[in-house]
């Protein structure tokens, strides 16, 4: 602190000791809410004004200085300063504009409420551009499906072959989770809503300031209902890091799929050029990186997460300074999610299906359920024709003959409910046209699933 006089240095003999100069400093961190900061200030200094505490014309001379304050911090920082945090620095450099008279600002305002206040604006921001951000993700993946309602694809469980699948219906199934996850993000936001401001540092605020105007002015939706709640709330924070990781874990399987669908055994998929690396070593090399750093980024999501809940466990009631911890986790969270959303988008925007390598991987096999289905149409019991087939299945790979290739006199063999009509169901049409209950994998379907998708992506967009 040496340099700058603290904001709360009355009481106190000789300096803070230099091992708790840096333990003590946030500015690193909060620098970043100056605009968060000077806004609320502004509003503040308009509201001492309103409840008779400034004078009109010191109201005018306190913002014009905020103004002249947040010019400079535009321009940066042109050194270091020994302020402690944001708040602190904001109010050294409105003294520096406007002299004593900046020692007012302050009046039945606490750091507790101000910090609260700035961070849920920085946050109520950040949630509805990281939901924007999430849009475009959304949009790239419907555009996908509609490319991709025509090819068929492997689709798994347990990462073995499972059924097929129209790879819109892949698309699609990444998509459905990101729509939540921004529906999870406006929600956050409407948490986020509530104005702390006036709160002061724990019991509220002896002057009679219009906390309606200060909701009004600075774009809150509703006014905290306690002082003391209001300054150690963060339970929209921790629903904002929850819901980014979601976005991490859904992010992470996509990216997963990707690096899979990539790779020579798969050959599914061409990651673009502009999302791709090559290796310093191996020549040939083309690797998926987009995916693999998604994947990467998913745990420290949730390590923020984590971090911010055992944060806030325990702490006792009202304003701790623990949660001088709190806004490294947001910002890191948010900060990663804007780097991560755009590269995904332009990697969905630019991925190319291989259909050649899609009927290469499309194995008889991934019928097998379509054949139970077959004798069950037949009449016969589903635990019965699941049998059948299973000693079908093993008689194709004892004798190493396709299911299509056997005579239907094996088939007969196996059950005598089967036909010449059998031969059907080995069209991979058939097998996806048959999934045709909402939700399904049928085209029409699929159809509806990306016009709904269009519909929610049109009535929410901006
Ligand atoms: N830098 C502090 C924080 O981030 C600001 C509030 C400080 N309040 C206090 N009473 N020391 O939480």
């Amino acid at each position: 602190m040496s340099g700058a006089k603290a904001l709360w240095g009355g009481r106190f003999e000789g300096g803070m000791d230099p091992a708790m100069v840096p333990l003590n400093l946030s500015l690193d961190v909060d620098l970043r809410l100056w605009p968060q900061d000077i806004r609320g200030s502004r509003a503040w200094a308009g509201a001492l004004g309103r409840a008779g505490v400034l004078e009109l014309d010191e109201v005018q001379v306190l913002q014009d200085g905020l103004d002249a304050v947040a010019s400079r911090l535009a321009t940066g920082l042109a050194g270091p300063v020994p302020d402690e945090d944001i708040h602190s620095l904001v109010e050294r450099l409105l003294r520096e504009e406007v002299g004593a008279v900046a020692g007012k600002l302050h009046t039945g305002r606490s750091r507790n409420d101000q910090v609260a206040t700035d961070v849920r604006l920085w946050g109520m921001e950040a949630l509805e551009a990281v939901a924007a951000q999430l849009e475009g993700l959304a949009r790239a993946l419907v555009e996908l499906a509609e490319r991709s309602v025509d090819l068929i694809i492997p689709g798994y469980t347990h990462l073995q072959q499972g059924q097929p699948v129209r790879a819109a219906h892949w698309a699609l199934s990444h998509l459905w989770p990101l729509l939540r996850d921004r529906d999870r993000m406006v929600g956050a936001g409407e948490g986020a809503a509530v104005l702390p401001l006036g709160s002061g540092a724990l019991a509220g605020c002896p002057f009679p300031v219009d906390r309606e105007f200060l909701r009004e002015t600075l774009g809150f939706a509703r006014v905290s209902e306690n002082s003391m709640d209001a300054v150690s709330d963060r339970d929209w924070m921790a629903e904002a890091l929850f819901a980014g990781s979601l976005v991490g874990i859904h992010l992470s399987r996509l990216g997963e799929d990707l690096v899979l669908f990539a790779s020579r055994e798969f050959g599914l998929v061409r990651v673009p050029d502009g999302f791709s690396t090559g290796s310093s070593l191996m020549p040939q090399k083309r690797n998926p990186d987009v995916g693999e750093l998604i994947r990467g980024k998913s745990g420290r999501f949730t390590g923020n997460l984590v971090s911010l809940l055992t944060l806030l466990k325990g702490l006792p009631t009202g304003y701790n300074r623990d949660l001088q911890e709190d806004k490294r986790l947001l910002f890191d969270t948010f900060d990663q999610l804007a780097l991560v959303l755009p590269a995904v988008t332009g990697t969905v925007e630019g991925l190319q299906w291989r259909p050649d390598r899609a009927g290469e991987l499309l194995s008889e096999e991934l019928l097998a359920t379509d054949l139970a289905d077959y004798l069950v149409r037949r009449g016969v019991p589903f635990r019965e024709s699941h049998e059948a087939i299973g000693r079908l299945v093993a008689l194709s790979e004892r004798e190493s003959v396709p299911l299509s290739r056997l005579s239907l006199d094996r088939y007969r063999e196996i059950h005598p409910s089967f036909d010449a009509d059998l031969r059907e169901v080995f069209r991979w049409e058939s097998s996806v046209e048959s999934r045709a209950t909402p939700g399904g994998t049928s085209r029409a379907s699929v159809e509806v699933q990306i016009a709904e998708a269009r519909r929610r992506l049109g009535a929410i967009s901006t």
